[in-house]
């Protein structure tokens, strides 16, 4: 029997690890974060501080100061040598991934840790083969904002042990209180592999002149009853992301359906990336 995860290593504190490291130290687990240099580390800690204290202000909970107690972000991989779970959030590019899990293999000394990596679209099995032990990795993929978003996909490569997935699903859902859905290791798992293909099918259809933006995201807000349209959507995830996702996607399947419109393309080219820079399909100014 394993023993229960309460030792958690992040890698990158930028907008996800950040909001792992919060529901995890939220949870009551002791929290290490690695970030790549002293200045990104305060960042990442100021990140962390700042939604902290509006959770606390919003009543969401109790004391903030005790949640940070229990996270340290620094920079020095090493300190995650007794972590028995490690969650890798850096910039979504292979090599630097491989690079770290080859690197994470050999400072993690716990024979049991799970190496987890929270990528949206790179393999995990190319993941896992740099490490000694790719029966113990694995995709554990959160939603962003994370603190608010309850579900996170599992994601099981084909090295990955039926252990491993198991001790992963006990942590999420009865530790942390997230909703688990499993899906195999190829690129958009489920929630991506549907929702990509509906925002760019959107985008056609305004790239057309088929409707305007307000009308297209009418219609699927009174008409299928979804919280808000797949425009308003789109810029709420990013545009960038948006077309990452879907460039990952057709790069995997060939499927015109994941195909970028050349309109998100140039939006994204013209720094038009949604809620982020205040303007995307709709102005945000
Ligand atoms: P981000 O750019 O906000 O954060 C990445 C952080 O990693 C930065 O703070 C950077 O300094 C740090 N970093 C880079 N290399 C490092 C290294 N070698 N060691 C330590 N820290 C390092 O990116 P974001 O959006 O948080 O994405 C992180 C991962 O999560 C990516 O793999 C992305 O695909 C995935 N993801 C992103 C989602 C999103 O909505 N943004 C949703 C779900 C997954």
């Amino acid at each position: 029997m394993s023993e229960t995860i309460s030792r958690i290593g992040i890698i990158g504190c930028g907008l996800m690890g950040a909001g792992i490291a919060e529901v995890c130290a939220k949870a009551g687990s002791d929290v290490i974060v690695v970030e790549s240099d002293d200045e990104r580390a305060k960042a990442g800690r100021a990140r962390l501080e700042k939604s902290l204290t509006r959770a606390q202000e919003r009543g969401k909970i109790d004391d903030a100061a005790a949640v940070l107690e229990r996270v340290q972000v620094v920079t020095e991989i090493a300190s995650l040598a007794d972590r028995q779970l490690v969650i890798e959030a850096i910039v979504e590019d292979e090599q630097a991934k491989v690079d770290l899990f080859a690197r994470l293999d050999e400072v993690v000394t716990d024979p049991e840790a799970i190496l987890a990596s929270n990528t949206s679209s790179i393999p995990i099995v190319n993941i896992a083969g740099a490490t000694s032990r790719p029966q113990q990795v694995m995709g554990v993929h959160f939603f962003n904002p994370v603190p608010v978003l309850r579900l996170v996909e599992l994601v099981p490569a084909l090295t990955t042990a039926d252990a491993t997935l198991e001790r992963a699903r006990e942590y999420v859902e009865g530790t942390l209180g997230k909703e688990a859905i499993v899906c195999q290791d190829r690129a958009g798992f489920v929630v991506n592999s549907l929702l990509i293909p509906f925002i760019l099918s959107a985008v056609r259809m305004y790239e057309g002149g088929f409707a305007t933006a307000e009308d297209i995201d009418k219609g699927m807000v009174l008409g299928a009853a979804h919280p808000q349209g797949p425009l308003a959507l789109a810029d709420l995830i990013g545009l960038d992301t948006c077309l990452s996702a879907a460039e990952s996607m057709y790069a995997e399947y060939k499927e015109p359906l994941h195909a970028p419109p050349a309109l998100l393309r140039r939006m994204v080219s013209a720094g038009h990336l949604g809620r982020k820079s205040g303007k995307g399909f709709y102005d945000y100014s």
